[in-house]
């Protein structure tokens, strides 16, 4: 389920907890959205798929009141009591990991002190959801710890509370929700008013395809401010709306059939709603093509989001559209996009897997040319959701 190797994190933690009991181990995957971007805290439909890159936490109950924590990736350690969680400043990665022991507190459960190592292979910064896959990592690992029974989506929303309210983030759910409930070879057609889902088989292998993610190098400073203006810009429209369409709760409930009510809202309020309701009925379109095998219409799809995000919703960046640019120039390649909140991270494309050697050289010689950038390009497996790590209480050889 997972590719990383354990034996560095269990070796760190009889290293470093000598005393400690027996531990268990979990796994999160980070996630790429392959189409429904800002639609979550809309109430909208997403479509990601989990990866085959992730966090894996080991930990053990220690008796004590106290947490102890050791990252192997920053090679840094901190510790805090239980009942005195506040934010890190100068470890901001603990955060996460307080942010779950306080929502396991607030439901009235007790976590105990643990003693904790962790390790990730899902490149930071970069949009592809290091921070839910620790958190939901975190959150199944401590859940399994204490022998209590919270089921999956509980703690989906367990994990994005600690982002919400720990953290700080007003993220919606999908990240969290995919690194949970990811199927391999599969991608979540998620509802986030239901929270009802159905996993899409992808058709790459079979049309030998891939979905290659390119890193732009673009930290996403700006995410954060512009993130939460975009999300009352979206309120605001709904309140407005709200006049015309008695009822509505959110953007969710406003269709196609209402763009003239739509357009008429001052700028830019048209426009960020406009991109989401075209951006669900893209998702609602994108699932259906899969299932009918159409990979064209899919990757024509993605061409339709990138614009809307970039015209429409502006959280798009120039090193965005330049990736997107390069990709369309690559003979073969369907589609192209930028993923997750924007404003830098990750671009998608839709590539033949020959076309693959071509894509790379293309991407790297003209994205640095053009924006003194060293683009990194991965090609990720849709994979299983987060698990219990079998067999790492095993005695080490
Ligand atoms: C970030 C958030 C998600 C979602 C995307 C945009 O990844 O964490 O909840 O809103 O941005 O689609």
């Amino acid at each position: 389920m997972n590719d990383m190797n354990t034996l560095p994190l269990l070796q760190e933690f009889r290293k470093r907890y000598p005393k400690s009991g027996t531990p268990q181990a979990a796994w999160a995957p980070g996630r790429v959205n392959l189409l429904g971007e800002h639609t979550d805290y809309n109430q909208g439909f997403v479509f990601p798929m989990a990866i085959d890159a992730g966090i894996q936490i080991a930990g053990a109950l220690n008796g004590t009141e106290r947490v102890n924590l050791y990252s192997l990736d920053y090679a840094a350690q901190e510790s805090f009591l239980l009942e005195d969680i506040v934010p890190s400043v100068q470890n901001t990665w603990v955060n996460y990991i307080k942010g779950v022991f306080v929502e396991f507190q607030k439901l009235g459960l007790k976590p105990q002190g643990v003693d904790l190592v962790l390790q990730g292979n899902v490149p930071q910064g970069a949009g592809l959801s290091s921070s839910a896959a620790l958190e939901v990592a975190a959150a199944l690992l401590l859940n399994s710890l204490h022998g209590w029974d919270t089921g999956a989506v509980d703690l989906v929303k367990l994990a994005q509370k600690a982002e919400n309210e720990f953290v700080g983030v007003a993220c919606g759910i999908m990240d969290q929700f995919a690194s949970m409930l990811g199927q391999r070879d599969h991608a979540l057609f998620l509802d986030c008013r239901s929270l009802d889902y159905e996993a899409i088989p992808l058709p790459l292998a079979q049309r030998s395809y891939t979905v290659a993610v390119v890193n732009s190098g673009v930290k996403r400073g700006l995410a954060g401010s512009e993130y939460n203006i975009r999300r009352s810009q979206c309120e605001q429209a709904v309140e407005m709306l709200e006049q015309q369409l008695p009822g509505i709760g959110s953007l969710r409930d406003v269709g196609e059939e209402h763009l003239a009510l739509v357009n008429a809202l001052p700028d830019p309020l048209a426009r960020r709603a406009r991109h989401v309701i075209t951006e669900n009925e893209r998702v609602l379109k994108g699932v259906a093509t899969l299932k009918a095998g159409d990979l064209e219409e899919f990757g024509r799809l993605l061409n339709a989001s990138h614009a809307s995000l970039r015209d429409d919703y502006e959280v798009s960046c120039r090193e965005l559209d330049t990736l997107v640019e390069l990709a369309l120039e690559v003979p073969g390649v369907l589609g192209s996009r930028m993923t997750g909140a924007g404003f830098g991270g990750c671009t998608i494309a839709l590539v033949p897997q020959p076309s693959l050697p071509a894509f790379q050289e293309h991407i790297h010689k003209h994205y640095t040319e053009r924006t003194g950038l060293q683009p990194e390009i991965f090609v990720f497996r849709p994979a299983p959701g987060a698990g219990i790590i079998t067999g790492a209480g095993a005695p080490l050889s």
